[in-house]
């Protein structure tokens, strides 16, 4: 298969994650023969810098005529403690997803068996999690009517959803339930949201069309707390744009780091895929950020375009470097010296020799990677 894949590193740690992702994707590209192309371009803090807009017009038009968008993190400090900051950002990420029509952001969370101690939630909780996130990415509260009054004394966010807004995403949700657990959970605060109200309706007339998967609600703030005492209650979680946002930070807890969270965005002609993790500026060019989010983000994107053996070839080699502890010290305290590279260079190894039991892991414990 070909295909153009517009490279979209951003701030922070995102180019040293992203730049393993590539590797792993190169490394599918010779192993499994296809043709995947690599062209990047900025966004996020560094093309303010460079340009003054967050999402360049040439980035956007790279973006439309790519097949597929790798994406790495993006936001900088300097404009998070900047309240009266004119341009930002996060405004170049959602714009793009807003342009492309990414209403459907999928984060996968499963507790690794490798690495049920790495968490602070106890093992007998986490065992056997696999949950499905669903959240709306272009509606909402994110994208409704901002407002400051002129004294800088009053604001306001609008939360406004329409429905075949929830339609679509909704009908994405109760599909991969069919191809799971069969359980959807929407998450909502209808209690107290006239939005929320509106969605459980919506989602409870669409459910009759998929009669072997059951529906559940749960208000937003049960949901946070059912999240971390029983998670493997859920299978795939459907919600909104800011409780999808809120969730899945929280849900990282529970495979033990957010480094680990990859996600997809698809909807549009055009899927983008990336970490969940933010830009982590105290981290970035240290070695220390940790790829695996990216290069799952990269197994999204593979599984995306129907290659499925692919996907698993990097799933696989991320499940050997967890179980042999080839891991950035978020999961790792012991061994710091393995460095973002090291783990880079190991799942792109695994991916050339997945039969190689000769990989010399002692080599990659000291950060000298001996495979070609
Ligand atoms: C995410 C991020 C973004 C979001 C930010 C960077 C705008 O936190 O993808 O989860 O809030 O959607
Ligand atoms: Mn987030």
């Amino acid at each position: 298969m070909k295909l153009n894949i517009a490279v979209l590193p951003g701030d922070g740690i995102g180019p040293e994650v992203t730049l393993q992702a590539i590797k792993a994707l190169k490394a599918i590209a010779v192993e499994f023969n296809h043709q995947f192309n690599f062209k990047s371009a900025p966004v996020g803090a560094i093309a303010i810098d460079g340009t003054g807009d967050p999402l360049p017009e040439q980035t956007l038009d790279l973006c439309k005529e790519s097949d597929a968008i790798l994406f790495g993190a993006i936001g900088d400090p300097k404009y998070d403690n900047d309240p009266s900051a004119k341009v930002r950002p996060e405004q170049g990420l959602l714009r793009l997803r807003k342009e492309l029509g990414l209403f459907a952001n999928i984060r996968p969370v499963k507790a690794y068996n490798t690495l049920l101690d790495k968490s602070p939630l106890k093992k007998e909780i986490i065992q056997g999690t696999d949950i499905s996130i669903y959240r709306e990415l272009t509606g909402g509260i994110y994208f409704g009517k901002k407002k400051l009054n002129k004294e800088g004394t009053t604001a306001s966010d609008l939360c406004e959803y329409h429905q075949e807004e929830i339609e679509r995403i909704a009908h994405l949700a109760f599909k991969a339930a069919q191809n799971r657990s069969k359980k959807v959970t929407l998450v909502d605060k209808a209690n107290v949201l006239e939005s929320s109200r509106l969605w459980r309706r919506v989602v409870t007339e669409l459910a009759t069309e998929y009669s072997d998967v059951s529906l559940e609600f749960l208000f937003v703030d049960n949901a946070a707390m059912q999240l971390i005492l029983n998670p493997k209650q859920f299978d795939v979680i459907l919600t909104e744009n800011m409780f999808g946002d809120i969730l899945s930070d929280e849900a990282s807890v529970i495979g033990g780091s957010i480094g680990l969270l990859a996600s997809a965005s698809i909807g549009g002609k055009i899927g983008l895929f990336e970490p969940i993790h933010g830009s982590f500026p105290e981290g970035k060019d240290k070695g220390i950020a940790n790829p695996i989010a990216s290069i799952l983000s990269a197994a999204m994107l593979l599984e995306h375009f129907g290659l499925t053996a692919e996907a698993k070839r990097i799933t696989d080699a991320v499940d050997k470097s967890l179980e042999l502890s080839i891991t950035t010290p978020d999961l790792n305290s012991e061994n710091k010296h393995i460095t973002t590279t090291n783990v880079g260079d190991f799942i792109e190894d695994y991916i050339l020799n997945p039969e190689d039991n000769n990989v010399n892991f002692t080599n990659i414990h000291l950060g000298q990677s001996t495979i070609i």
